[in-house]
């Protein structure tokens, strides 16, 4: 059992019409933990995001999220969460520097150059910071995806299916990223199709099939 649990979803369930997204599903992430969702294609993993989210409303079950039960009242803790959602795209005409200032305003966070190029160096991309996004790679676009999750200095970070799509190598300079920011007290909720990453990278993980848990342990148990 986590020591201080950041998130505790319980017996949550999202159904639309006789498809059961989610049906049924209980876990809980302590502060400072990587928490893996693991499934294939159309387990659940986004609806499940999505409801911790705030976006979508659970057919039933509950969500709480720093003692917050985010179904009555998430903007409460939306300040404290950051998010990189599946299949992020960014602004293609915006520089890297301009995107996380123009964030920065979303966040009513006053950013200086600084500021905005320590957070480009953060996730690795300060030496992309005069190139249009629609230029950079797949990777370096998930760079500053995960860059615009964290202008807000969140606690707690969802990001779905963060390394989909991107190549051995790139893959592996994320997950050390992750590693970086878990290790300066971040909580981090990620989706992934890789058993590989979910061992590597997580304190625990859930594996989702049809909506419904499948199996659920530390990565080694797994294997
Ligand atoms: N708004 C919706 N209306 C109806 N069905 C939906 C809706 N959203 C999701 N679903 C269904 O719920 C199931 C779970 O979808 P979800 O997107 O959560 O899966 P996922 O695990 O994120 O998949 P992927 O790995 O492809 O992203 C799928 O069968 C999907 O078709
Ligand atoms: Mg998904």
């Amino acid at each position: 059992m986590p020591s201080e649990s950041v998130i505790t979803v319980t017996d949550l369930k999202k159904h639309y019409g006789d498809i059961k997204a989610v049906d049924g599903v209980s876990f809980e992430v302590g502060r400072g933990q990587i928490f893996s969702c693991l499934g294939p294609n159309g387990a659940g993993k986004t609806t499940t995001v999505e409801m911790m989210e705030g976006l979508r409303t659970p057919t039933s079950g509950s969500i709480e999220i720093f003692d917050v039960d985010v179904t009555q009242d998430y903007a409460s803790i939306s300040h404290r969460v950051g998010v990189l959602p599946q299949d992020f795209e960014p602004f293609e005409r915006l520089k890297a520097p301009e995107a996380v200032a123009y964030f920065g305003g979303l966040y009513n966070r006053k950013m200086t150059k600084q500021d905005v190029a320590d957070l480009l160096d953060t996730v690795v991309l300060g030496h992309r910071a005069k190139t249009v996004a629609m230029k950079l790679s797949g990777g370096e676009k998930r760079r500053l995806g995960l860059a615009l999750a964290l202008v807000g200095e969140p606690e707690l970070l969802f990001l779905d299916e963060p390394t989909t799509g991107l190549d051995a190598q790139a893959r592996r300079g994320l997950w050390s990223l992750l590693e970086n920011l878990r290790d300066e007290g971040k909580t981090i909720f990620l989706t992934t199709h890789y058993l590989d990453e979910a061992e590597k990278l997580s304190d625990d993980v859930l594996v989702l099939h049809k909506g419904k848990e499948i199996a659920r342990a530390p990565p080694m148990g797994l294997i």
